[in-house]
């Protein structure tokens, strides 16, 4: 089967030879080649930046021989557009002025996304054209949830303390906030698919800090709505949460195509739960790159085993690959899964 046509074959279910592998956060600091075009420029400055964007892109396609390539970003950059100050700093990234009030949420701009974030569309352009068609690209945004924490919290939070606070004290203030960011990232994603990228996920990464009925009421709806207004688009859709194990059927039920789940939850499990609905994105726990090659693989066997046969599953992380993680383990990984899987097509 062609390498092409893996990921997205199996985003949709349908049959293949090998389980695809990617790896969330595949272009990062535990490359060397990702250090050197770090030390050129700030992360900003590389984000912002189509050609060097291409580049960061390009790290993990040529090095891991992964099964899709992603669009080298962060999701705060919309975020940015819509009016807050963004930095990043040695432990993360900070926004300035945290929304704490009705003026602050009123001040935020739904921006007029084609101008203002132009070179993340020039950067899949650019990609596209260097692939040839050799991987599928996937695109990707925040959704609602996780950037309202940026937005309010100010930083990554240990106990999202502050926008659990705004939630249950302010629900009418956060729905705006939503409103916003909801016809932000529809619009900054049909750009995307406009411009060439094949899937797109959406990182709703500390909507797991919620409990089911809470995850319902504020991320579910906004969720949904972005997954419908992009349905004409014609995409796979994949949804991820650290820490989703407890929502997984309403994960399933946003509509979206893929759910991307950590390694909190068995995947035995989760696809007994959810795997006639949607395919399964998982669930190595990115510590287990810090093992030896032999490890990695034993636990590739058994969470492949864990799936079992039948179609729709993509290997990956269940978060972000680690920084110092040695880079032979995840080509390691890589060739593991690859191997590995044959004997369950
Ligand atoms: O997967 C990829 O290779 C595509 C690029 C990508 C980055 N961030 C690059 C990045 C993607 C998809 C993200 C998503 C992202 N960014 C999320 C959702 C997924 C997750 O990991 O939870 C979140 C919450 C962010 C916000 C963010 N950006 C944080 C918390 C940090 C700091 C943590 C860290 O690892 O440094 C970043 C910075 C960041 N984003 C880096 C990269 C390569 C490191 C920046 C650097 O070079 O100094």
């Amino acid at each position: 089967m062609l390498k092409n046509e893996l990921f997205l074959k199996a985003c949709r279910r349908e049959g293949v030879d090998q389980t695809p592998v990617w790896i969330m956060r595949q272009a990062g600091r535990y490359m060397k080649e990702y250090r050197e075009l770090r030390k050129k420029v700030d992360f900003l400055t590389l984000c912002k930046t189509p050609e060097l964007a291409l580049e960061a892109s390009m790290l993990p396609v040529e090095i891991l021989k992964i099964d899709a390539a992603i669009l080298f970003s962060d999701i705060l950059i919309p975020v940015e557009a819509m009016g807050m100050d963004l930095s990043f700093t040695d432990s993360g990234p900070v926004l300035g002025n945290p929304i704490q009030n009705e003026e602050q949420v009123e001040s935020l701009t739904v921006p007029l996304v084609e101008e203002k974030l132009f070179f993340v569309f020039d950067a899949i352009r650019l990609i596209q054209k260097t692939l040839e068609g050799r991987l599928p690209l996937l695109g990707f945004s925040g959704a609602p949830y996780t950037l309202a924490t940026y937005m309010v919290e100010g930083r990554t939070s240990s106990n999202f303390y502050k926008i659990k606070k705004l939630l249950f004290s302010r629900p009418d203030l956060v729905h705006t906030l939503f409103k916003k960011l909801t016809e932000t990232v529809t619009r900054y994603l049909q750009l995307q698919i406009r411009a060439g990228v094949q899937a797109v996920q959406l990182f709703d990464t500390w909507a797991g800090t919620l409990s089911p009925e809470t995850y319902r009421e504020f991320a579910l709806p906004y969720t949904q709505q972005i997954v419908e207004s992009l349905r004409p688009e014609g995409v796979p859709i994949i949804l991820y949460v650290n820490g989703g194990g407890g929502l997984l059927e309403l994960m399933a039920g946003s509509g979206v195509d893929v759910v991307s789940i950590d390694w909190r939850v068995d995947i035995k499990e989760a696809k007994e739960r959810i795997g006639s609905r949607v395919c399964l994105q998982g669930n190595l726990d990115p510590c287990f790159l810090y093992g030896n090659p032999a490890n990695i693989r034993r636990e590739v066997k058994r969470i492949l085993e864990g799936f079992g046969r039948g179609n729709g599953h993509i290997f990956n992380l269940g978060h972000g690959i680690l920084p110092d993680t040695p880079v032979e383990n995840a080509i390691a990984l890589v060739e593991a899964v690859h191997e590995e899987s044959r004997c369950f097509h």
